[in-house]
């Protein structure tokens, strides 16, 4: 067993966040937050506090919440980030602000339009304004990747003495190749006299496909951190997928000095968690949580596994959470087996109404499909326990009608504010005529930008999950539905989007405010 440890800093809820169209809510986030907190990561960055409102509060309500791992909040090396990201982490158990500027020419050219010295100058600054609040600052040189050596270890040196304790190095644009991130990763450590005093970690982006190996050939090279997105979620082509970083450092123990403390039967879990909050579907091929992972296709591969399972595979299903979860709910269950099945996926009821509501739906899904899954269960309660607001629209009945021929059509009763409304509409397929129908009562005049259909589980009977998202001038939503009919699912994710649409919360995207 390695004797370091690889701490795990988790930052779906911020930069996984600045994904196009997977802006969460607070209450979202809390729920991803404490599946995280249960699966150990040690480091939960929850937001960017200064971006918006609602981006505090976020952060605010999960460092009230969270008591096992850090969380913490980002801030630009100025004064009102770092007191706003401080603020929001006063009630932390642990707090951690981190604080960055840029570094590479380009960026300090021409965004930050400072010099080198007074860019040196405003982190040191923001290190020490940040020590008011916690011991526990990290500094990021963003841009590290295309930043010069020398300027990179002269601003290192200096946040050190300034007071921080972790030193992220970022490839932010994903630019960077693993043997030259690695090397950039020793010449530091290295190199800066008091690199002995901080926690050296790597925060890459994929825009090349590149992020887990820049950031498994920085953790050979000395890093200790390792930033991270549930699903390699993230800005433009995302983060480093932390469930591939985490079992590729577990199960290569042959080559990694040091391991991370995560329970990683919770993975599948988180992935589907956040997968259902951002309605990005995950790849059947992805490496770790795509539903392909590992299933053995080819009879060769079948028949080595079945005489010898490490003939073809590399680790175990259930170690990182595949049917580990899947025991069974059907329609004999009781009201207790549901509410500890759920208390168990990490999904509490706020009031003894929400449970029954939920319950009821449950009873009403087990009519009609067999076995319910933990997948089932999720998508299940997912509106019921995470929208905070009383919805204006709600979906009354759907009737659709399609034949070979025939131009499909689709009955909508929807009430708006209490009021019963109904429309017929036609389209090009049942879904097409179901969402002319709604928008034809709801009017909200935005374009549908994306519509996802994923099936929950297998079998003809499987739930369908479909994500809509709406957009309308600065504003991007995505709604979801489940049921075994997906027309009714269509139906019910295009009336969640409009609901969030016509109910502007505190779900602002980060990079729509000021900053
Ligand atoms: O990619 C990046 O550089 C960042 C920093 C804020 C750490 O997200
Ligand atoms: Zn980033």
């Amino acid at each position: 067993m390695s004797s370091d440890k690889l701490i795990i800093f988790d930052t779906t809820l911020r930069d996984g966040e600045q994904s196009p169209g997977a802006s969460m809510t607070r209450e979202e986030k809390l729920r991803i937050a404490k599946k995280l907190e249960q699966m150990r990561v040690d480091v939960i960055e929850a937001g960017f506090p200064i971006a918006s409102e609602g981006d505090f509060e976020a952060v605010k309500s999960v460092a009230e919440t969270v008591r096992d791992s850090t969380v913490c909040g980002l801030a630009r090396a100025l004064e009102k980030d770092i007191d706003r990201a401080g603020e929001a982490l006063k009630h932390a158990a642990r707090a951690r602000i981190h604080t960055f500027i840029a570094t590479s020419p380009i960026h300090m050219e021409r965004k930050l339009r400072m010099t080198p010295d007074q860019v040196v100058e405003q982190a040191v600054w923001a290190v020490k304004r940040a020590r008011n609040y916690t011991d526990d600052v990290e500094f990021s040189a963003e841009d590290a990747g295309r930043s010069e050596m020398d300027f990179l270890c002269r601003i290192v040196e200096a946040a050190i003495d300034a007071g921080a304790r972790t030193i992220n190095i970022p490839d932010t644009v994903g630019y960077n190749l693993p043997h030259q991130f690695g090397e950039t990763i020793r010449t530091l450590i290295e190199r800066v006299p008091n690199a002995d005093k901080a926690v050296f970690s790597v925060h890459c982006h994929n825009d090349l496909g590149l992020a887990v190996a820049n950031s498994l050939s920085a953790v050979l090279n000395g890093a200790r951190q390792v930033e991270c997105t549930i699903n390699g979620l993230g800005e433009r082509a995302g983060n480093a997928a932390l469930e591939e970083v985490v079992m590729a450092v577990r199960t290569r123990q042959d080559v990694f000095p040091c391991d991370t403390d995560l329970d990683t039967t919770q993975i599948v879990a988180c992935s589907k968690l956040v997968s259902s909050i951002t309605g990005f579907p995950v790849q059947p091929n992805k490496a770790i949580v795509g539903a392909n992972a590992f299933a053995h296709e080819s009879g060769i591969h079948q028949d080595g596994v079945l005489k010898h399972r490490e003939t073809y595979e590399i680790m175990r299903a259930e170690d990182v959470g595949w049917s580990h979860n899947r025991m069974v709910l059907g329609k004999h269950s009781g009201r207790n087996a549901f509410r500890t099945r759920l208390r168990e996926l990490g999904i509490e009821f706020e009031s003894e109404e929400k449970l029954n509501e939920a319950f009821a739906r449950f009873k009403a899904l087990a009519d009609k499909k067999h076995e319910i899954f933990d997948e089932d269960l999720q998508a299940l309660v997912s509106e019921t326990v995470h929208e905070t607001y009383e919805p204006r629209i709600r979906l009354v009945s759907l009737r659709v009608c399609t034949e070979t021929g025939e131009t499909p059509t689709a009955d909508v009763v929807l009430t708006i504010d209490g009021e019963e409304r109904a429309v017929s509409a036609s389209g090009a397929g049942p879904v097409d005529a179901a969402f002319k129908a709604i928008e034809a009562l709801v009017q909200t005049g935005a374009r549908l930008t994306l519509y996802s259909v994923n099936n929950i589980t297998s079998g003809t009977d499987s739930q369908g999950e479909v994500t809509v998202r709406l957009e309308k001038d600065e504003t991007m939503v995505n709604g979801q539905g489940a049921d075994t009919d997906i027309v009714i699912a269509s139906a019910k994710a295009y009336v969640n989007a409009a609901n969030r649409l016509m109910t502007p919360l505190e779900r602002e995207h980060p990079q729509l405010g000021d900053v």
